[in-house]
């Protein structure tokens, strides 16, 4: 049976070295401090307003870097561009909203499905591979096997939200576990991403044939706490099949 893969996000210490316009604290040194420790890949999303990682961190970090990269990145035209420029080895497509805080739903395939299927199709020509950040549902899964995607990363921010607030989880659960199976059979790979903290991820981690979470926000916040080697290596035991 294949173990489940980590994904590293670093976003967020760039977050904490914008907030002061400084070259500290390095995502790149996040980076190469994650791969030491266990993260199967590395998450950076590349936001258009760059609030976070900027175009430098995303070309220093493919160039030392020894596991994939999986750059995030808006729909659009630029996005396209600056991803076959620099060819990390995976592309996660999410939407964007300008004002968001972070992203807070799945992709609108129905409304974007020509110039997604158009992104996708340039991507895997240059050998990049794709996933589409989705919400938990059969419709869109069965677009995104039209359009080609090789996966998908399905969108966890309800689930953990209520396992925050302590809240029942049963038919969330429910629709993740059938998205899951759904998307398994039309042959996609399946991700999951978005909100996980440790007690979520043990929920999560006992769903079968989730291969891959990327998660981010948490693992920086524990690290103030516990460090980057142990937030890391406390996720990998979690999502350890
Ligand atoms: N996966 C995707 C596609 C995302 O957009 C994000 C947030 O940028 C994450 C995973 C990580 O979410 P979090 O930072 O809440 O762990």
């Amino acid at each position: 049976m294949k173990l489940r893969r980590l994904g590293v996000n670093i976003d967020h210490v760039a977050t904490v070295r914008n907030a002061r316009g400084e070259s500290y604290p390095s995502p790149l040194r996040a980076a190469i401090l994650a791969q030491k420790y266990g993260a199967d890949s590395i998450t950076i999303h590349l936001r258009e307003d760059r609030r976070h990682i900027r175009e430098y961190d995303l070309k220093s970090i493919k160039k030392k870097l020894k596991i994939p990269l999986n750059l995030e990145i808006a729909p659009t035209k630029e996005m396209l561009k600056i991803s076959i420029q620099y060819k990390p080895n995976y592309v996660c497509i999410v939407p964007e909203k300008r004002k968001e805080i972070t992203t807070e739903g799945g992709l609108n395939l129905k409304k974007n499905k020509s110039l997604i299927k158009d992104i996708i199709e340039k991507l895997k020509r240059n050998k990049i591979r794709t996933s589409l950040f989705i919400e938990p549902n059969i419709n869109d899964i069965r677009i995104s096997k039209e359009i080609n995607a090789d996966c998908i990363e399905l969108h966890t921010g309800k689930i953990c939200n209520l396992i925050n607030r302590k809240k029942n989880i049963n038919s969330e659960l429910k629709r993740i576990k059938n998205s899951v199976n759904f998307a398994h059979n039309l042959g996609l790979e399946v991700h999951a991403g978005h909100g996980i903290t440790f007690n979520s991820g043990k929920i999560l981690s006992k769903i079968k044939g989730i291969e891959e979470f990327n998660i981010g926000h948490f693992i920086i916040g524990e690290s103030i706490f516990i460090g980057i080697k142990n937030s890391i290596k406390k996720f990998k035991k979690i999502i350890k099949k």
